[in-house]
């Protein structure tokens, strides 16, 4: 495993250097390897966000990987959709037994595509994928989501944060940024706090930050 470990931080560290953004062909790599954030269960950010009612509507996954966070909210009576553009994970999020107990309509396709006719829904949770785009593909992603987001919908984002000093990972985010990404009028922030990101490597923890934005 520690050797796996080093290969996947020397990825994730050409891509982060390069600020190219983590392709698709390298997150299929990742999976292929044993991706680190695949812990078989959803992140404890997610069940706070959904014990203190954040998730409303018709729920989007974006970039929901094997489909932990998607089964969770699934079981919790949400309608979930989860996206990923891997075809290897989304086929065996399909075939996930959990699918049997807590149904998500899984589909693959890429985010960023502006040709993508989705939603809209009341509530995307993005665990994970804002930290792997370029700055370029940040923008994109922003406009992207206004088209699938109904307006008074809400953005749930879940980011390896500045404060997350340990070499290796996915480019950190810091509260700025997410503020420049999301500017009025199109976008409110309501909240941005320290939280952490559970996940096989970072002694089982990285440093986070957990964002509410409301689509105006
Ligand atoms: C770090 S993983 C997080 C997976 C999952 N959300 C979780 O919390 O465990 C990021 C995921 O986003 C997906 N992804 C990245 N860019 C994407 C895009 N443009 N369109 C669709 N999925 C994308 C990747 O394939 C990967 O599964």
């Amino acid at each position: 495993m520690p050797e796996i470990q080093n290969t996947l931080i020397r990825i994730a560290d050409a891509a982060r250097l390069s600020r190219q953004g983590v392709s698709r062909a390298v997150y299929a790599a990742i999976y292929e390897a044993g991706a680190p954030w695949c812990i078989g269960r959803h992140q404890p950010v997610v069940a706070e966000w959904e014990a203190s009612g954040a998730f409303a509507g018709a729920v989007c996954d974006i970039g929901c990987g094997p489909g932990d966070n998607a089964f969770f909210l699934a079981g919790r009576g949400h309608a979930v959709t989860g996206i990923d553009y891997v075809e290897q994970v989304v086929l065996a999020a399909r075939r996930d037994p959990r699918q049997a107990q807590s149904p998500v309509r899984f589909l693959q396709a890429d985010i960023l595509d502006a040709g993508l006719t989705l939603g809209p829904f009341d509530t995307i949770l993005d665990s994970g994928t804002f930290h792997g785009f370029s700055d370029a593909e940040r923008q994109r992603y922003a406009a992207r989501l206004a088209a699938l987001l109904r307006p008074g919908g809400r953005l749930l984002l879940l980011a390896f944060a500045a404060a997350e000093s340990r070499p290796g990972g996915p480019r950190r985010v810091s509260e700025g940024e997410l503020r420049q990404t999301f500017p009025a009028p199109d976008w409110g922030i309501e909240r941005i706090r320290e939280a952490a990101i559970e996940a096989r490597i970072f002694d089982g923890r990285a440093a986070a930050l957990a964002a509410e934005i409301l689509r105006r």
